[in-house]
C-alpha cells in the first residue's frame, strides 16, 4: 500500500533539475521520518530513520559565578526541511528544523573494498557514512534553557566508517545505533542516536524504492536468537527419536541374536 501511494507521488511529481520530497507523515513510526533527495526527476537518495540528538551545554550556576553542563535532548520534528546532494561518489542528506537552529548532515561515500579471504583478495564496492555534522544554536530557547554565552557550534564526526553495506544495497537495522560528535562548544560530546534505519545513497534503480536490504549485524544475531528456541527444540526432539529408535532397535536385535533355546528338551542331554 505504501509502494502504491509513493509510486503515485511520484507521478504527481515534475521533473526539475533538483527536488527535495517532504514525505514525513507516511511512516508508522511516530518519531521515525522519511528523507528523500530527487535530482534529474528520480530518487537519488532515501533514509528513513528515527533519531535522537542529546547536546551538553553550560547554564550559569546559581551563584552567577560556576557553569554547570545541562544536557537537551532533542529530535526531528515533523515536516523538517531537507536538502542535499547526489554524487557518483560522493552524497549528502541535509535536514534541518527550527529555522535552521539545528542541521543535521549525513555525508556518504562509495569507494572500492579488497576483502581477504583466505589469500584470496576480492574487490567489492562499498558505501559507508563518512562523516555526520549537527549545526546548533544555543540561542534556541525551547531546548536550550538559559544557556550561557548561547552562539551557533559545529559538532562532527572524523574518518567515520559506519553502515559500511555492499553497493547497490540499501542498509537496514531496527537495532540503535550511537555515534559521539566532537563540538566546537569546548569539545563537549554529543550523543545521536539512530534506530529503526533503512537508508540508501546511491544507485537507487526505482523512483521512491529503496534496492534489496543488507540487514546490520545486531538484526541479523537478533533473528538467530529468535530462531535459537526452535532449532534447540528441533535438535532435542531429532535427539530423543533418534535415542528412542536406537533404543528400539537394540532390543529387536538382541532379541534376534539370543541363542535360540532348544525346543526339544531331549538335546539337553548331549550337551
Ligand atoms: C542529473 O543530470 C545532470 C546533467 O544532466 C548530471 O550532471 C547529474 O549527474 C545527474 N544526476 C544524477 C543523480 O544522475
Ligand atoms: C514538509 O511538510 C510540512 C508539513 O507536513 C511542512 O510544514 C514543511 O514546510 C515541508 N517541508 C518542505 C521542505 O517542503
Ligand atoms: C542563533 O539564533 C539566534 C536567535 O534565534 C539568532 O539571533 C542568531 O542569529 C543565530 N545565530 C546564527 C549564527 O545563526
Amino acid at each position: 500500500m505504501d509502494l502504491l501511494l509513493l509510486l503515485s507521488l511520484s507521478a504527481l511529481c515534475v521533473s526539475a533539475e533538483q527536488e527535495v520530497e517532504n514525505l514525513s507523515g507516511l511512516s508508522p513510526n511516530p518519531d521515525r521520518d522519511i528523507f528523500v533527495v530527487r535530482e534529474n526527476g528520480t530518487t537519488c537518495l532515501m533514509a528513513e530513520f528515527a533519531v535522537k540528538f542529546l547536546i551538553p551545554y553550560d547554564v550559569l550556576a546559581l551563584n552567577g559565578i560556576d557553569l554547570i553542563t545541562e544536557q537537551a535532548s532533542v529530535s526531528v520534528p515533523r515536516g523538517a526541511q531537507i536538502a542535499g546532494r547526489c554524487g557518483s561518489s560522493e552524497s549528502e542528506l541535509h535536514i534541518s528544523w527550527i529555522n535552521h537552529a539545528f542541521t543535521f548532515r549525513i555525508f556518504f561515500s562509495k569507494e572500492k573494498r579488497t576483502m581477504g579471504s583466505d589469500g584470496k583478495a576480492k574487490e567489492t564496492e562499498v558505501w559507508k557514512i563518512n562523516k555526520v555534522q549537527l549545526v546548533y544554536n544555543t540561542s534556541e530557547a525551547t531546548h536550550f534553557i538559559s544557556a550561557y554565552n548561547p552562539g551557533k557550534h559545529i559538532a562532527s564526526t572524523h574518518h567515520l566508517s559506519a553502515l559500511v553495506t555492499p553497493a547497490g544495497h540499501s542498509f537496514v537495522c531496527a537495532a540503535q545505533q550511537t555515534l559521539t560528535l566532537i563540538s566546537s562548544d569546548h569539545q563537549k560530546g554529543i550523543t545521536v542516536s539512530i534506530y529503526d534505519i533503512q537508508i540508501q545513497p546511491f544507485d537507487i534503480k526505482s523512483d521512491f524504492v529503496f534496492s534489496e536490504p543488507f540487514k546490520c549485524i545486531t538484526d541479523q544475531r537478533e533473528q538467530l536468537e529468535q530462531m535459537l528456541p526452535l532449532v534447540l527444540g528441533l535438535i532435542l526432539g531429532l535427539i530423543i527419536v533418534i535415542t528412542v529408535s536406537v533404543y528400539h532397535f537394540h532390543l529387536k536385535l538382541s532379541a534376534a541374536q539370543q541363542p535360540q533355546l532348544p525346543r526339544d528338551r531331549s538335546l539337553y542331554k548331549n550337551m
